[in-house]
């Protein structure tokens, strides 16, 4: 008995050994279910040596018609990931994690926008209860921070949605943070991650917005972005059959990143909506991209 206790305990302490040796800290972003198509994990090919996020789009603090509710989110992503199908897709792959992304471009006919708030504590405190009810229900990890329309005003954001992150993490309530800024909105976002930068994971700069093609032009682009944030913390993305580099020239781009220094800890792709179409490829290769830059 005592003998077998302990081999199983080895063996437990190998996986874990292992499998922290296996992630190496790169990660893979996966934003799904913002179409409306009835999307779902499974097909998704998910490779055990990264950290897998999946980005449920979109948690929106509005009702169906698209009127702001001061903070109380819901969820509009795809009717196909359900809870089942979260906690099923975790339990067969323990490298996956789940995030709620908040906004996004628009609900049905009515483009969504950041606004400021009434009272800012009351729109955090229900913000923070709607989107724990959402996570527990959910079996999620984390939130991405995706607002893509912001008025000339916009002090509130940094202040509502920094404190919101920050009591989610502090309740233990989530465990991972990420953001979303493109090429216009990037002043909030800077102003969010210099006043709340310790509480953000990863920086999901939509690359695919800053208007280049070429992995020459990437390069510059990223550049800047890491200056604008923190090299450690921005990935590059790719948007499947979108703007912006397309191609394999997305993989010179990212070898090109590395030559030139920079470390490349993960890739965000939007989205597995579009994936299906081509047998997710752009998936397939960065994660064979990821782990093969981890070996040397
Ligand atoms: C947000 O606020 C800053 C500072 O007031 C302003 O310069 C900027 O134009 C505003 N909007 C966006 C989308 O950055
Ligand atoms: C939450 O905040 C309290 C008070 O500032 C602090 O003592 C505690 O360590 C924090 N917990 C976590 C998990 O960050
Ligand atoms: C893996 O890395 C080697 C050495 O840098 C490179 O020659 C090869 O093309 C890479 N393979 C992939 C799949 O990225």
């Amino acid at each position: 008995m005592k003998t077998k206790f302990h081999l199983v305990l080895l063996h437990v302490i190998a996986v874990v050994l292992s499998f922290q040796q296996f992630s190496d800290g790169k990660v893979m972003m996966e934003y799904i279910g913002a179409t409306g198509r009835p999307v779902t994990f499974d097909p998704v090919p998910i490779d055990d040596g990264v950290d897998f996020h999946f980005i449920l789009s979109f948690a929106i603090d509005a009702d169906a018609s698209g009127n702001p509710q001061n903070g109380n989110f819901s969820p509009y992503w795809a009717s196909t990931l359900t809870p089942d199908a979260v906690s099923s897709i975790k339990a067969r792959h323990p490298n996956v994690k789940a995030l709620a992304s908040l906004s996004g471009w628009s609900l049905g006919g009515t483009v969504l926008r950041w606004y400021t708030p009434a009272n800012p504590n009351l729109w955090i405190s229900n913000a923070f209860s709607s989107l724990k009810s959402i996570i527990t229900t959910y079996h999620l990890d984390g939130i991405d921070i995706d607002y893509e329309n912001f008025p000339r005003h916009n002090e509130s954001f940094g202040y509502c949605i920094g404190e919101l992150i920050t009591m989610l993490k502090n309740q233990s309530v989530i465990t991972v943070a990420t953001i979303a800024p493109f090429y216009i909105t990037v002043l909030p976002y800077i102003d969010l991650f210099n006043r709340y930068g310790d509480v953000i994971d990863y920086v999901n700069h939509q690359f695919y917005t800053d208007k280049v093609k070429t992995p020459q032009g990437y390069l510059k682009a990223f550049q800047l972005r890491v200056e604008q944030f923190d090299k450690e913390k921005v990935l590059p993305a790719y948007e499947v059959n979108g703007r912006g580099i397309q191609g394999d020239a997305f993989f010179d781009a990212l070898a090109l990143l590395q030559r030139n220094g920079f470390d490349v800890n993960g890739v965000m792709i939007y989205s597995a909506d579009a994936s299906a179409s081509d047998n997710y490829y752009y998936e397939k290769r960065s994660q064979a991209f990821l782990l093969n830059s981890t070996s040397v």
